[in-house]
């Protein structure tokens, strides 16, 4: 399977072709994208052998590039007389199209240059096409090398500045790869891996046993499908409508056998159907391993908290064979769009540093995942694990991580404990750098402001799309992955919430009513009252520099650990008019 796949699989030999055998060309063409520094943790190995084939993609320009974000906007306000009519497939495809002349130019320089090109999406913006690193450095001025990825050795090509040849000046937003990276495992299988945490660790319940707990909670001891429908008012009786998905986004290295899915339902859902099941939904020739050696506990944490918590939801396993998470996410996102029905809801409990990424590249995928709203989808978004985020390198401010950064997916922080509910120190939440903070947000938001205040100003940007939006527990899941263990994280925030909302779906359906969508407008607006908003803890992080050592404290109404707070499913049944 590894070698199905992509650049990465390749195991890159530095080759000894001198810099001065490089063609470069000869005309002064404006840089297009650059970077000034490597993404922390890389290292330039050399440059890459002259005769690597690059797959390579022009995101093309389009006539309206916002056009997308107006659809979905219209769709997603709940005061607006569009909320709910949600864009068609064709519709969809009508606003994102490339420009004519864009097309022209890009048909006419691959065929110009005898390479063929191929549309990667329905909407034809993106296409894709196979060249040489020599070529490649000719005709976009640039130095393609291969980087490495200290901890993990994970090897890849890129360029750490490119230029457009001067007929596709205008026509071509984006190529990739070039200067984004994606972020290689750290410690796990796969390249690509989670923001599960094992217990025991650094967050582990740090409240004592108060004397009025009720230990006949359910949660007393251990966050299972129970504890979380107690907490949370989750239904245990079945959904009832098949066309009502939840789809639960996989990477390579993280495959799901049926059987550890057995074993927790048997375990932790004896009230259902022991042949409830999920389905997979294979991109870049991604495949579910049975056998356990591609196996993850995120995965296993993922499915087994979507099919057993959104009872009877039929879920999809988009489970990508992509052996970086960048292509990844946006082979996910364009499978998605080439679909009649895309589910309702996607979750993601994988994430990356803002900075790994170039800004027209994130800008482009975001604007997808935008696509993927107008249709109706909800997407749902780890928060992180790594609570605020330390500076690193030359960086003065908190990390911020994608796609939770972008401003048309919902993030999903985590919360700890449950008398009450209290932010989970780890807890990731930030202010993206590359994305204004969004309208629907700027109340909740200017309120936190003004309540921090000046701590820590300076390490994060006031002005920026800020997360994450709404949380869940994060602490304690019993997960069974080849036995029964332990699990901390977002990762299991954000199943258990795009449980909540695919169930909410299904009762909408039942209703005759169209599915939630896009959710930020309306969780920031109607549907801030039917959460239960955490005000105690805070994300610890322990940087130079910062006071005292934490990040950001869970307060009052919105926060960057605990958003507008956790669902709870009646009173979002009731703000809903069901
Ligand atoms: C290209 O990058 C390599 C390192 O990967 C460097 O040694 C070489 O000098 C660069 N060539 C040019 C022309 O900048
Ligand atoms: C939690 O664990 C304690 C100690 O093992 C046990 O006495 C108690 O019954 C458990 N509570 C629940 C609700 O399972
Ligand atoms: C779940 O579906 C898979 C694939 O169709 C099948 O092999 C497996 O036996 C099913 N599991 C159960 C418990 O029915
Ligand atoms: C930090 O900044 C200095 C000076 O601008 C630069 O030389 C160095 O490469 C930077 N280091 C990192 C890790 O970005
Ligand atoms: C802060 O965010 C804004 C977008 O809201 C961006 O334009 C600006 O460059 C960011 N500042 C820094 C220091 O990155
Ligand atoms: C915060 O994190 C640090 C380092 O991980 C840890 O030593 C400390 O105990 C934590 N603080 C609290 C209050 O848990």
């Amino acid at each position: 399977m590894r070698a199905l796949l992509g650049l990465l699989a390749l195991v890159l030999v530095p080759s000894v072709v001198a810099s001065s055998a490089l063609p470069r060309s000869t005309d002064v063409l404006p840089v297009h994208e650059s970077r000034q520094s490597l993404p922390p943790g890389f290292v330039d190995v050399g440059p890459a052998p002259s005769d690597h084939t690059l797959k390579l993609r022009f995101a093309l320009s389009q006539n309206d590039p916002n056009a997308i974000v107006d659809a979905l906007y219209r769709v997603s306000d709940p005061s607006g007389s569009e909320y709910g009519l949600y864009l068609s497939k064709t519709e969809v495809e009508q606003l994102v199209a490339p420009k004519s002349a864009a097309v022209d130019a890009v048909n006419a320089w691959l065929q110009e240059n005898s390479l063929s090109g191929a549309a990667l999406t329905p909407a034809g913006d993106w296409v894709g096409f196979e060249i040489p690193v020599h070529q490649a450095n000719g005709f976009f001025n640039a130095n393609f090398s291969v980087f490495e990825h200290e901890q993990t050795k994970t090897q890849m090509v890129r360029t750490m500045a490119y230029s457009l040849p001067a007929s596709l000046q205008g026509h071509v937003d984006v190529v990739h790869p070039t200067t984004s990276f994606p972020s290689p495992s750290l410690g796990g299988k796969g390249n690509v891996v989670g923001l599960q945490q094992r217990s025991p660790q650094t967050t582990k319940r740090t409240q004592p046993i108060i004397a009025n707990r009720d230990l006949s909670s359910k949660c007393t001891n251990i966050t299972d499908p129970e504890c979380l429908q107690a907490l949370y008012n989750i239904p245990s009786t079945p959904a009832t409508n098949p066309d009502n998905r939840l789809g639960v986004v996989g990477f390579f290295g993280n495959s799901v056998p049926y059987s550890f899915v057995e074993q927790f339902l048997l375990t932790y859902r004896p009230d259902i159907d022991p042949s409830t099941n999920f389905t997979v939904d294979s991109v870049d020739g991604g495949i579910n391993e049975q056998d356990g050696s591609d196996s993850s506990s995120e995965g296993a944490l993922d499915i087994e908290y979507t099919v057993g918590l959104a009872t009877n939801v039929p879920v999809v396993y988009v489970f990508s064979g992509a052996l970086g998470d960048f292509d990844g996410y946006l082979d996910i996102v364009n499978h998605l769009l080439g679909e009649e029905n895309p589910p309702q809801v996607l979750s993601t409990s994988y994430a990356t540093e803002e900075t790994s990424f170039s800004f027209a590249m994130t800008d482009k995928v975001c604007k997808q995942f935008a696509q993927l709203g107008a249709r109706g989808t909800s997407l749902l978004f780890a928060s992180g694990d790594s609570a605020a985020g330390c500076p690193v390198g030359n960086d003065t401010s908190y990390r911020v991580l994608f796609p939770s950064n972008c401003p048309f997916v919902t993030s999903v922080g985590g919360t700890e404990l449950f008398e009450p509910e209290q932010a989970w120190q780890g807890s990731g939440g930030a202010f993206s750098n590359y994305f204004s903070r969004p309208a629907y947000q700027d109340a909740a938001v200017e309120s936190f402001l003004s309540q921090y205040g000046d701590t820590n100003a300076g390490m994060y940007n006031r002005s920026g799309r800020a997360y994450p939006d709404i949380a869940a527990k994060a602490d304690d899941y019993v997960i069974y992955a080849a036995g029964f263990t332990r699990i901390f994280g977002t990762s299991a925030s954000t199943p258990v919430t795009a449980s909540v909302i695919a169930l909410l779906n299904d009762r909408l359906a039942s209703a005759g009513k169209p599915p939630l969508g896009f959710l930020n407008p309306w969780l920031y607006s109607k549907g801030a009252s039917a959460l239960t908003d955490i005000v105690d803890g805070y994300s610890n992080v322990t940087c130079e520099g910062t006071t005292p050592p934490r990040g950001f404290p869970a307060l009052k109404g919105w926060d960057p650990v605990t958003g507008l707070g956790t669902p709870n499913f009646d009173k979002l049944l009731a703000v809903l008019g069901l």
